[in-house]
Formats: C-alpha cells, structure tokens, sequence
C-alpha cells in the first residue's frame, strides 16, 4: 500500500518505517497515525521482517500530536472517537520488535509514540518532553505512565509538569533510552541492532518481548512465572536445539523458526 506521511522500506529483514511531515516536524496527525497503524499490520504480516525500525527525521521524530488538528475539538469529539487510542494499540499490539530511532524533537505525542517501542535508540541531539502542559493539557497516550515506569516519579513529574525538555545524556542516564549516538550514525546504528534481533529466532524474539513487557503488568513473582513457562516451552522448538548445538559446534546458528 502507498502511504502519504510515512516511508517504508524493508532491507534485510528490516522495516524501516520513516516518519515523513517535514513540513510540520513529523507531528502526529490521524492520517500518519493511521498510516502507521497500517504499516505495523504488515511488517506483523510480512515473513520477511523480522524486526521494524521507526524514525523521523534529523530535525524531529515528532513534534507531537498535530495541534492545529486539535485545536478546535470538542470534548465529544475526543471522548467519541476515543482520541488515537486505537493508533496507540495498533503499536502497541505489534508483535514483531521496534525500536525507535530518535534524532532532534521527540515531544507529546512524539514522546509517548517513541515509548510505546521496545527500545530508544536516541542521536545525541535528541531532545524529549512532555509539553502538553504549555498547551493546557497533559499527555493522552501514555506518558504519564510509561515516562513514570521509565524514569521515576520525580523526573516524570518534573517533565510533565514543567514542560522542559530532557536531552539525550540525561535520558540515557535516567534510563529513558538504551544508547545515544553520534547524530549522523543513528541509522546505521540502530539499523545494525534490529539485523542483530533479525538474526536470531523469531520465536525466541516474541518471547523475549512479551516476558519482558509482562515486567510492567503483573507482580514479579507471576512475572517470573510467566517467564519460567516462555522459557520451558522453547525447548519444543528445532531453534533451541540448533541454538544450543551451534554453541557446542563452535558454529553460528541457522535459526530457522520452527
Ligand atoms: C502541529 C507543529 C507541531 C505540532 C511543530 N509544528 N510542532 N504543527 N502540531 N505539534 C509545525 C509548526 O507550526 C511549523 O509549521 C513547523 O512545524 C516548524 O515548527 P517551528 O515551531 O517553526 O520550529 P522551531 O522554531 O524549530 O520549534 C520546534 C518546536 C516547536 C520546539 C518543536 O515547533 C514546538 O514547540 N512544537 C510543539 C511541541 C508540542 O507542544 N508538542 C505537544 C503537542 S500535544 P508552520 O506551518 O506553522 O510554520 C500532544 C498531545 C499528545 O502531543 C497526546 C494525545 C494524542
């Protein structure tokens, strides 16, 4: 399908989703969130990805939800078309991983789109925050409670109430993002982590995803758990025994999803 706000592309297992409002820093309008939904539906479909990629541009992953679309709804409007909450789903559902490559702005929207991956990969220009409160507002897809997750209350709060924002140092030390890198090499960067998830096996990839994303739903003992069963049950996959006589073999593995 072609898409007018998005770029998509798939390279070596990899989609790589671009943002693409230049125009107007990438902010979210429901066309690009729509869009986005789309593209995530397929890259889940497609055999050939194995690990997705979303980006923006050098200047902005996003600049947030698109205000000029906003302004002037009502209360009703919102509350009837349950404002991108199925958007926000659609990423959130995406079973494959994605990781988020972020350069320059990612605000609002753009900030809690950016968290709704599995991993930041931030440029050391990046900038994040939560700035809804300049407009009246707060966050509405996620951010009070994913950013509170990720950095603590005291740093959520000061973000979300301030409105400041946080650059890439400070969010790679408060845990915000995995790594930060030089601006001109995020792509590569971030491209060369999702081929290293893309080689591994799929079915250990959802596991691992979905292990991991049970650490922010339930207690720690039924996380475990849930963990220890993910765990035992990989040993009914051909991919386990590879995996384990490769090691032995002193060979690279040949995963082959089964
Ligand atoms: C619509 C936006 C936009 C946004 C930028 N633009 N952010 N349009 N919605 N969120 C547009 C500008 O209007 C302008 O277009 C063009 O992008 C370039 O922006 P400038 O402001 O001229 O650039 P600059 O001076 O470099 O400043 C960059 C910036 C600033 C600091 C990022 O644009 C900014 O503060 N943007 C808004 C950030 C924000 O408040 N985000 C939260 C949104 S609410 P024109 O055509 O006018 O020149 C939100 C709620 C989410 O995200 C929860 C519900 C889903």
């Amino acid at each position: 399908m072609a898409f007018e706000t998005i770029i998509v592309e798939v390279e070596d297992h990899v989609a790589l989703i671009k943002l693409n409002r230049p125009d107007a820093l990438n902010a979210l309008n429901s066309e690009l969130l729509g869009e986005l939904a789309q593209a995530l539906k397929e890259a889940d479909a497609n055999d050939k990805v194995r690990c997705i990629v979303l980006t923006g541009s050098e200047k902005a992953f996003a600049a947030g939800a698109d205000i000029k679309e906003m302004s002037e709804k009502t209360f009703v409007d919102m509350f009837l078309s349950n404002f991108f909450a199925g958007e926000g789903d659609a990423v959130v559902n995406t079973r494959k991983p994605i990781i988020a490559a972020v350069s320059g702005y990612a605000l609002g929207g753009g900030c809690e789109l950016a968290m709704m991956c599995d991993f930041i990969i931030a440029s050391d220009t990046a900038k994040f925050g939560q700035p809804e409160i300049n407009l009246g507002v707060i966050a509405g897809i996620g951010g009070t409670q994913r950013l509170t997750r990720f950095v603590g209350k005291s740093k959520s709060m000061d973000m979300h109430l301030t409105g400041r924002f946080m650059d890439a140092e400070e969010a790679e030390r408060s845990g915000l993002v995995s790594r930060v890198v030089p601006a001109k090499k995020l792509i590569d960067e971030t491209m060369g982590a999702a081929q290293k998830i893309a080689e591994k096996s799929i079915i250990a990839s959802l596991a691992a995803k979905e292990a991991v994303n049970r650490a922010y739903e339930t207690t720690m003992t039924e996380g475990i758990l849930f963990e220890r069963r993910l765990f035992h049950s990989l040993f009914a996959t051909e991919d386990q025994k590879e995996g384990m006589a490769a090691f032995q073999e002193k060979r690279e593995a040949q995963f082959r999803d089964k």
